[in-house]
């Protein structure tokens, strides 16, 4: 049973119900984020931003169901766009946490957009390419990274090579140009996993 934080001071993010490994998790998708973001010669208010824009990227996980949270089967198509909803739910989350400005809406943009493919194959717009803001498609690399390395409640082992998992993703649902400048420090984050 994933054991529920709740009301715990941590940035606002447990204002919400949030388990314990979409803690871990959005701690570890907002820390590759700040590595890539070095890589990417970003200035630290960059990094700031983006790293509130990854800590919260799954914020909207909260009004998802657990039973298709952490169902271990295949979801359905119907439970698969319940889930699908939490990047907008994200979004909002996010939004009725802060104030609101055009910094805060342009950071609640960049979550929203979390899950859009290079490809336009992705949601919840199915926007493709560079009209996917660029923090976002830096936090689906973080995203896809951390998911294929850590096991998870539906998939207890993890990814036998996740770059080379990766790289058959270049160009649909990830960002080539991102994802090589990237390589290096993901390979060593691997090499300190082992
Ligand atoms: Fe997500
Ligand atoms: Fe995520």
């Amino acid at each position: 049973m994933i054991q529920n934080i709740k009301n715990v001071n941590y940035l606002n993010l447990m204002k919400h119900d949030f388990s314990i490994e979409l803690f871990i998790h959005s701690n570890n998708v907002a820390n590759i984020a700040m590595k890539i973001a070095d890589e990417m010669n970003f200035s630290a208010d960059e990094k700031q931003q983006l790293y509130e824009e990854a800590l919260y990227h799954d914020i909207g996980k909260s009004k998802i169901p657990e039973l298709i949270l952490y169902k271990r089967g295949k979801l359905s198509p119907e439970e698969l766009e319940i889930m699908k909803h939490h990047a907008i739910y994200s979004q909002e989350l996010y939004l009725s946490m802060v104030d609101n400005n055009d910094y805060s809406i342009l950071k609640a943009k960049t979550i929203r957009h979390h899950h859009e493919n290079c490809d336009g194959s992705g949601y919840p717009d199915k926007i493709m390419g560079e009209d996917i803001p660029l923090h976002s498609r830096i936090i689906r690399i973080a995203d896809i990274f951390d998911a294929i390395t850590q096991p998870r409640v539906y998939r207890p082992f993890c990814i036998e090579n996740p770059l080379k998992t990766m790289e058959s993703m270049e160009d649909k649902a990830i960002d080539s140009y991102i994802f090589r400048k990237s390589y290096h420090l993901l390979e060593k984050l691997l090499m300190n996993q082992k």
